[in-house]
């Protein structure tokens, strides 16, 4: 589907990049900036609409827009946009190189003041994500469980995942959640990112058949205390037991014989 898309010159995509002011001075620093990280073009492709384009996404920090590098190829961009709450992304640059060197984070590639570039995760967010299968979705809850621990494990909280609707992306192909938005993480003693995602998996429709609040409750009061490893091993096996309860594969055999 990419191949289908038309890229256009860096220098002609400021009302993409700089949304919603690209005539502002801070557009100019940032085009240059980009430039000379070798990103050339930027690709009109993904949810958020902009006249006849659209970009991956616009929030209170930035604008992400899917671009292109001869170093790296594609690429997803977030770039200060000029009403962004922040003056600088190199903060959210370092939590994200933390998170990506744990593959938690899809991977870094390039940052700066201005802006930060990453592998982009073409699929969907948590909150449109509907599993094909039951083990799917169970696979999918478990390495999200590891990714919050291993975060735990290096002492920065997300600070985001009690509503992880946005924040973590699933790539289509192989079903894996890479936890994205690194805006508000801060360095923590007991950063407990895996309370944070199992609560909010629960507020998940998708998933909410998955959590058993009332059993992993005690688990979870021990884990806020001494975030062990061999907690998350027993949370993991509730959840996974849970998710693939033999009613639900009965129920699933029976709706594909219909
Ligand atoms: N690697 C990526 N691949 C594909 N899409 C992405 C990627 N990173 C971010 N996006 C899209 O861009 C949106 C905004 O990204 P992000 O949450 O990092 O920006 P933000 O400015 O911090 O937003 P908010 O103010 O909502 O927190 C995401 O919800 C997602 O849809
Ligand atoms: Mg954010």
């Amino acid at each position: 589907m990419l191949d289908r898309l038309d890229a256009m010159v860096l220098s002609n995509a400021r009302s993409l990049v700089c949304y919603p002011n690209p005539s502002s001075p801070l557009c100019s620093k940032i085009i240059k900036e980009l430039e000379s990280r070798g990103i050339s073009h930027v690709i009109s492709y993904g949810g958020f609409k902009i006249g006849g384009h659209s970009i991956l996404g616009h929030g209170w920090a930035g604008n992400v827009f899917l671009a292109v590098s001869e170093k790296h190829g594609l690429l997803a961009v977030k770039s200060l946009h000029p009403k962004s709450r922040r003056r600088s992304m190199l903060k959210e640059a370092l939590m994200w190189l933390a998170a990506s060197r744990l593959h938690v984070a899809p991977q870094l590639f390039e940052a700066s003041r201005y802006f930060i570039a990453y592998k982009p995760i073409l699929g969907p967010r948590l909150a449109d994500y509907r599993p094909r299968t039951q083990q799917e979705k169970a696979y999918t809850a478990a390495r999200l469980l590891t990714k919050a621990h291993l975060l735990d494990t290096i002492g920065v909280r997300h600070g985001e995942l009690s509503r992880p609707h946005a924040q973590v992306l699933i790539d289509s192909c192989s079903s894996e959640p890479y936890i994205i938005d690194y805006d508000s993480a801060t360095l923590h003693t007991k950063p407990s990112n895996l309370p944070k995602i199992i609560g909010g998996l629960a507020r998940i429709k998708a998933f909410r058949d998955c959590i058993d609040t009332i059993q992993v409750r005690p688990l979870l009061s021990h884990y806020k205390k001494r975030h062990e490893t061999n907690i998350l091993i027993e949370l993991k096996s509730i959840i996974l037991r849970k998710c693939l309860r033999p009613r639900q594969l009965f129920n699933q055999a029976s709706k594909q014989s219909q």
